[in-house]
């Protein structure tokens, strides 16, 4: 057993989904989570500028004990998975391999759609991954730079029609392309799910973010890591505390924790 924290960073409140889906499965971790807010989008971030903001983010989340670390963030770990394993003497998870993993496992026609960041689809790292599993699938990757900032803006009710226009917009090629199996490679997308599944009634949607939480409960079991205590739960970010509490308490369940703001250096 471990009761350390794990820590958790993304841009904003996407990351939130991968810490919902972990707190559903392992409600006994205790989670400091970091979102840099002030820097948000980082899907329209280069790989170098990233790199530094995300080792920043690692820097300043060891400050506290930590048993591991979970890049909640699909652009970042697209762009400095590796980076964040070199500088780090913890477990590091990341949300692209779990996801590609179940979507190469799980379709039948082996189309599989993936949208993210143009950071995230840029790197390539999905089709990769993908690849890694089943190097015959055809990957049909569509970079969705709205998304994230209309998710981040409170936008991702159902009754959203700009959000519902932009996301038919994007997602036509998934429909022309038949695929079966869509993977949701930015974190701030779960909250649009119902949304993308009206679009997409028949395709299968993979969260990367359940499955980030479902690889990391298993490799803390694996390794007899779980906590036996739930002690508490710290929130940070780089700026407008407020405005992130607001949205956190719309899907996350009994969010009444305190957010700070914490500027990094
Ligand atoms: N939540 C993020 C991701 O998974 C980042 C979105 C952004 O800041 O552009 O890619």
């Amino acid at each position: 057993m471990n009761n350390k924290y794990i820590g958790v960073f993304d841009s904003g409140i996407g990351g939130l989904t991968v810490v919902k889906a972990i707190l559903d499965i392992l409600p006994n971790e205790n989670i400091v989570y970091f979102g840099d807010t002030l820097h948000m989008p980082y899907g329209e971030k280069s790989p170098e500028d990233l790199r530094k903001l995300v080792l920043n983010n690692c820097k300043f989340l060891n400050s506290f004990d930590l048993k591991a670390i979970v890049i909640a963030c699909g652009t970042a770990g697209a762009c400095c998975m590796q980076d964040v394993i070199d500088h780090n003497d913890l477990p590091v998870f990341g949300v692209i391999d779990p996801a590609s993993k179940l979507a190469a496992k799980t379709s039948k026609n082996k189309k599989i759609g993936v949208i993210a960041t143009k950071a995230a689809i840029n790197s390539n790292a999905y089709e990769k991954a993908i690849h890694k599993f089943d190097s015959s699938v055809n990957v049909i990757s569509k970079a969705t730079p709205l998304l994230a900032s209309l998710v981040e803006e409170g936008r991702f009710t159902n009754d959203n029609i700009e959000t519902k226009t932009v996301l038919k917009e994007y997602l036509q090629i998934m429909i022309d392309e038949h695929v079966d199996t869509l993977i949701l490679g930015c974190t701030h997308y779960p909250l649009l799910s119902s949304m993308i599944k009206e679009i997409l009634p028949d395709v299968n949607i993979i969260s990367s973010s359940k499955c980030a939480a479902d690889a990391l409960k298993s490799a803390l079991e694996a390794n007899n890591l779980m906590s036996d205590t739930f002690i508490d739960q710290k929130y940070f970010v780089s700026s407008n505390p407020e405005r992130f509490t607001e949205l956190a308490n719309i899907f996350m369940d009994k969010f009444n924790s305190n957010v700070s703001l914490k500027k990094l250096d």
